[in-house]
């Protein structure tokens, strides 16, 4: 049997290797690290893939793919689950799925691997995601199956030439990627107790922000964006950047009890400093550039997307066709939009478009007022009429 082992490098995966050739009798593992902006070396991590038993490394810079067809969708959707989450993890994982099944493809694997554990929802992203994309492909779950604790996990390790993590392991579990951080676990677990400062890197504190705002104008083409301050940038150059001016002023941070697919309330810690206002600005956009009837009626296609994409449903046919709704309302989105940074808020102070929909005739009031007052009486007349009769009948 040949396996295709998603890889990070961390313990738990390297632990996967031997385990699945030991154990699960696999007899060649292929392993497949992301590059998805976690701001890793990749090469270490191949080396420690062949190290631990791998017989191939494969690394993939898939960064470019991860902001056009993940990303871009999302804050096209204005996605964010329960409101809050931009789904900086969840979106990934799709894309990680798509490496494996193409790379089983190419090596004639029967399989492909993943270390999550049983109680997340990361293992719900990847086994639904691969099934999606290739039914006939297995998929193994060794840190679902193999009941070891940490520990154990480290001894396991340690007898197949793994080394134990060199610095105290931090009590922490961290996802990281461009879109940002999510943090759990540790001291986290007890939902009253404020993060320390030590597990934010992609967020300032306030106190260590600059005492000027800084003011960054994005622009976005049919919804997605294009540019800051007036420069073109690729879409990685242009998360790093608003990455940067971001978080340097504190904002991002998101501190939430989550509902887990699994059933689970978990206290989870985000950082996600460009993606967050990236959605702020869109939505703000829409506001200018898309009909009051689109801009409500999508409010309710965002929630579902949103829950879809948590739930691992990202290819699934209701997600196709919510993108397909989605991708038709961003046609006109296009426009510039100013934001402050200060203090931990990102502000929107002002927006501009040439597909506009905002008439200032209508909308003054002032002297050149064009809007028909006359016209008001009649209308709400009509509008009323439902209420005026149900009223009428109340009173007997
Ligand atoms: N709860 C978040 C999500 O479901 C973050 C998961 C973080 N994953 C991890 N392996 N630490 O998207
Ligand atoms: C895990 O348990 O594997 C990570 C957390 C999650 O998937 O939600």
């Amino acid at each position: 049997e040949k396996v295709v082992l998603a890889y990070s490098g961390g313990v738990d995966t390297s632990v996967c290797i031997p385990y699945l050739k030991e154990e699960w009798g696999v007899k060649e593992v292929i392993t497949l690290a992301a590059d998805l902006g976690q701001g890793e070396e990749l090469g270490p991590i191949k080396e420690k893939a062949l190290t631990s038993g791998a017989l191939v490394s494969l690394v993939a810079d898939a960064q470019v793919s991860f902001m056009n067809n993940y990303a871009f969708p999302a804050i096209q959707a204005n996605a964010l689950y329960e409101n809050r989450y931009p789904l900086s993890t969840a979106l990934a994982r799709p894309l990680i799925a798509k490496l494996l099944v193409d790379a089983a493809e190419e090596y004639g694997a029967d399989a492909v691997a993943h270390g999550c554990t049983g109680k997340g929802n990361d293992q719900v992203r990847f086994d639904v995601s691969i099934a999606a994309l290739n039914p006939n492909i297995k998929v193994l779950a060794p840190a679902r199956e193999w009941g070891m604790s940490r520990e154990e996990t480290i001894a396991y390790g340690e007898r197949f030439g793994i080394p134990a993590p060199v610095k105290k392991s931090s009590p922490y579990s961290i996802d990281r990627n461009l879109l940002g951080r999510s943090i759990e676990a540790g001291p986290l677990e007890d939902p009253w107790t404020e993060p320390l400062e030590e597990v934010f890197a992609m967020t300032r504190a306030i106190a260590d922000t600059p005492d000027e705002p800084d003011y960054v104008e994005i622009g976005f083409a049919k919804g997605i964006p294009v540019s800051l301050d007036g420069n073109a940038f690729s879409p990685v150059a242009l998360v790093s950047q608003l990455n940067e001016r971001v978080g340097a002023h504190g904002i991002g941070r998101i501190d939430m009890i989550e509902n887990r697919l699994v059933g689970i309330k978990s206290r989870e810690i985000y950082e996600a400093p460009a993606l967050l206002v990236l959605i702020q600005a869109h939505r703000d956009l829409e506001s200018l550039t898309l009909t009051a009837d689109v801009t409500q009626y999508k409010r309710g296609i965002e929630e579902t997307y949103s829950q879809l994409v948590y739930n691992g449903l990202w290819y699934s046919p209701l997600k196709g066709a919510l993108d397909a709704f989605v991708q038709q309302t961003q046609e006109r989105v296009s426009g510039t939009v100013r934001v402050k940074l200060f203090k931990g808020n990102a502000t929107i102070v002002g927006r501009k478009a040439d597909n506009s929909l905002y008439t200032p005739d209508l909308a003054t009031y002032g002297a050149d007022d064009q809007f028909d007052h006359k016209a008001a009486e009649g209308f709400i007349y009509v509008w009323g009429l439902p209420t005026r009769v149900w009223a009428e009948k109340l009173r007997g």
